[in-house]
């Protein structure tokens, strides 16, 4: 996973070093003002010469023109040149707001150059921060040094990496069908997985510092424009695992149009081989259908009640980080925040993104689907949990 052309090392190298640093002297420049929010006219120095320095080593690796390094190397240069753009948006010194194309040709002409080659959206994604985010002597990139942008990376990246685990597991039930006796260390693993995101998420709630990750971290997820066309920010659901396990539970239908609008729109924003899983894992038919299609005549049999009882299982832990992500930590770290912010700055809250309370009830819809919440307005699998408990007794 090392970058192999010189110049695309100087970059990377440059990103774990010099870049980190500015970040993190601009953070705690505006960090320490009364108006946490205000970025303009604070710092320019260093913002200049981050845009520099920046800048050379974009024109060195565009002369060099070389995209042919291997698909690691390739990955390395978009993840460099999407941090360094991802920075110049958080200290505004571009926005897709106020201009029709990037005022940084350069650095989008790279980006669009790679994305395009490897098969990605020519931004950095949460791959790139993320379960891909190759350390070197222990140091992963980051845009700035501060320990709670180490804990948000770090507890997300070992969250991603156990829903990647579950959706491992239970995409192992598929050859062997939800009938087999042997599902049952599968639906185990998917449930211990599921556990440690858990786990994982309640270490994030108690732990990460709220005005820190809202004014210090999180801004350097906004949208930015490469290019002419705007690109939404990264999260961490840029990855294939979370859908699968959707998909696969059946809590969430590709057929659905909302869904599958959600499933296209983040396609590019996955690893090439995450895209492939979830392309395949969207001509499996769930085996929440598999096995409603079997309690007719087999509701008796102990394969079923046991396979079946091991699946609820599996859905009520899911349903627990879904509600756990909603109402624990994008209330905590966003809504609550947000909602703090003086009225001169929910413009650029939202700028170019949905507006917060958009975002708050897409997420919400998220939520209700892997709970399979009772909702009148939207098409749960709420009443067939409900049956499925019943035949097997797993219901008061
Ligand atoms: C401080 C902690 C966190 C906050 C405030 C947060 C907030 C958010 C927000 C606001 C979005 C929507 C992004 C957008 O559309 O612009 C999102 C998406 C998502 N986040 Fe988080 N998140 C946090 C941690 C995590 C962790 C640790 C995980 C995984 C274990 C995770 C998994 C996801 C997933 C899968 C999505 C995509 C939407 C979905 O399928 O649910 N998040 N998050």
């Amino acid at each position: 996973m090392k970058p192999t052309s010189r110049r695309a090392a100087a970059f990377d190298q440059w990103i774990r070093t010099a870049f980190v640093q500015m970040n993190t002297e601009l953070e705690e420049l505006y960090f320490a003002q009364d108006d946490r929010a205000c970025v303009e006219g604070i710092g320019e120095p260093v913002k200049l010469a981050l845009c520099e320095e920046g800048r050379a080593h974009v024109m060195a690796l565009l002369e060099e023109g070389n995209t042919g390094d291997g698909f690691d190397s390739a990955f390395g240069v978009l993840g460099s040149v999407g941090l360094y753009l991802g920075a110049l948006r958080r200290h505004e010194l571009t926005n897709p707001a106020r201009e029709e194309r990037s005022p940084f040709p350069e650095a989008s002409a790279l980006a669009m150059h790679v994305g395009a080659s490897l098969g990605m959206a020519p931004r950095f994604s949460t791959g790139h921060l993320a379960t891909h985010n190759h350390a070197v002597a222990g140091v992963r990139k980051s845009f700035t040094t501060l320990p709670d942008e180490f804990l948000f990376i770090d507890e997300n990246t070992r969250g991603i990496l156990a829903l990647q685990r579950a959706a491992d597991a239970l995409v192992r039930i598929v050859p062997i069908g939800v009938s087999s006796p042997v599902a049952d260390t599968l639906f185990e693993a998917a449930q211990q997985a599921l556990r440690d995101v858990i786990r994982f998420n309640e270490r994030l709630y108690a732990t990460l510092d709220v005005e820190r990750f809202f004014f210090s971290v999180r801004p350097y997820y906004k949208p930015y424009r490469v290019g002419r066309q705007e690109y939404r920010g990264a999260n961490a659901g840029d990855f294939a695992g979370i859908n699968e396990i959707d998909l696969l539970l059946g809590l969430c239908r590709a057929s659905d149009p909302y869904y599958s609008q959600l499933l296209v729109d983040k396609m590019l924003f996955m690893l090439p081989q995450d895209q492939a899983r979830l392309r395949d894992c969207m001509t499996h038919r769930s085996l929440l259908d598999e096995l409603l299609a079997l309690a007719d005549g087999h509701a008796q049999a102990g394969w079923f009640r046991r396979n079946a009882r091991l699946f609820l299982g599996t859905c009520e832990l899911f349903a627990t980080y879904a509600s756990q992500h909603h109402d624990l930590l994008v209330q905590r770290f966003i809504e609550a925040p947000a909602g703090r912010l003086a009225e001169r700055h929910l413009p650029a809250l939202t700028a170019s993104g949905p507006p917060l309370p958009v975002l708050l009830r897409a997420l919400e819809t998220l939520r209700d689907l892997r709970r399979a919440a009772p909702r009148a307005d939207l098409a749960t699998r709420h009443d067939d949990l409900v049956r499925l408990r019943r035949l097997v007794g797993a219901l008061d």
